[in-house]
């Protein structure tokens, strides 16, 4: 594979070019490659719910420019005007949708940097000072989330991930896919199960579009056959992203990632989170106080124009489930792989204090 700079350079998720925000339009791939400028607050959510831009650190770092489009939308005429747009923009654009932590820490920190500019266009430059450092940080953290990764993977070759937490998903070259990058980077033979990710599809749209295009051999599976796969000895490790991981290591990711987690420990087989810190949410305690987004049942009615059950069917679809931190081998983060005791871990990484039987709080 060739080095990922060239390679990765031409694939743009998010980016901010001449005042717009740019993004590749998830939807339409596979079949087409399509970037589309968005230049309201009105299309930002819209992108944002509709996954044209998906993945937690990619529509962190949309939500991040969406805050400099309320700007340019309102244009304020005073700093107190421009804080007031803000807000409201941070409230709006921060609930698009619920479960990554991502995109509410992305605008409230855009909002919390801005808000000391002392006119309004000092508000707006530093707004966007800041969303352009939440999407450099976030390609570093995948760089080291990849070095981290393939030293600990360094003898894994065949990776089962699900849904896409790639180039696509992230501002930098992917958290659980990053990790196939830099071992491929590094000459180490890796391929890769992906799972179909129902509904949506992102796994055999997006993950194998991606690898395939970047060198990477890649299977498509349906979900149901990822235990049966497990079982029968043919993946070495389980490496999938997240949308926010709790204080005490519960990570919830798509749909399906649960199952997958519990098919791993039956199976023998290693099963890591690959996570920047920007997904990490120590104010939540466990899994079970993350919301979890619940999606439209047409996603399950219908599969492109094609009814998938009879009409008008009850239907039940979450988008994101919980795996327990007790099936955690590992987090990867930017900061090196958590294991063992992640409360304690994630509060050192935090500074925050937890109370551990025997100690002093
Ligand atoms: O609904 P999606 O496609 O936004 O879900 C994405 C995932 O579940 C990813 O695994 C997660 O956001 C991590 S992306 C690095």
């Amino acid at each position: 594979m060739p080095d990922t700079e060239t390679v990765f350079d031409d694939l743009v998720t998010v980016a901010w070019t001449d005042g717009r925000l740019r993004i590749l339009d998830q939807t339409l791939l596979p079949a087409e490659e399509r970037y589309v400028d968005l230049t309201s607050v009105d299309e930002v959510v819209e992108a944002i719910r509709r996954l044209r831009v998906r993945g937690a650190p990619a529509i962190g770092g949309a939500g991040a420019y969406g805050m400099v489009i309320a700007l340019d939308e309102a244009r304020p005429a005073t700093a107190a005007e421009a804080r007031k747009v803000l807000a409201d923009a941070a409230e709006r654009i921060g609930t698009a949708r619920p479960t990554a932590v991502n995109l509410s820490w992305a605008v409230e920190r855009v909002s919390a940097a801005a808000a000391v500019g002392s006119s309004a266009a000092e508000v707006r430059a530093r707004a966007l000072a800041e969303a352009d450092a939440i999407v450099a940080e976030d390609r570093a953290a995948c760089d080291a989330i990849g070095r981290h990764g393939a030293d600990e993977l360094v003898d894994r070759h065949r990776l089962l991930t699900h849904c896409n937490a790639g180039r696509l998903a992230t501002l930098g070259i992917g958290t659980a896919l990053g990790v196939v990058y830099a071992k491929a980077a590094a000459g180490h033979p890796v391929e890769v199960y992906a799972p179909e990710t129902r509904p949506l599809l992102q796994g055999a749209r997006l993950t194998a579009w991606e690898l395939r295009r970047f060198g990477v051999p890649v299977s498509v599976l349906p979900d149901s056959a990822a235990a049966m796969l497990l079982a029968s000895g043919r993946v070495d490790a389980v490496v999938v992203g997240a949308d926010r991981i709790a204080a005490n290591g519960d990570v919830a990711n798509k749909i399906g990632t649960f199952g997958h987690a519990v098919a791993a420990a039956r199976a023998g087989v290693p099963f890591y989170v690959a996570a920047p810190l920007s997904t990490f949410d120590p104010d939540t305690p466990d899994g079970d106080r993350i919301e979890i987004e619940q999606r439209d049942a047409t996603e399950i009615r219908r599969c492109g124009d094609r009814p998938t059950t009879p009409p008008d069917v009850d239907v039940w679809n979450p988008a994101f489930d919980v795996t327990p931190h007790e099936l955690v081998t590992g987090l990867i983060t930017e900061v090196g792989v958590l294991r063992g005791d992640y409360s304690l871990a994630i509060a050192r990484l935090f500074e925050r204090s937890t109370t551990r039987e025997g100690e002093a709080p």
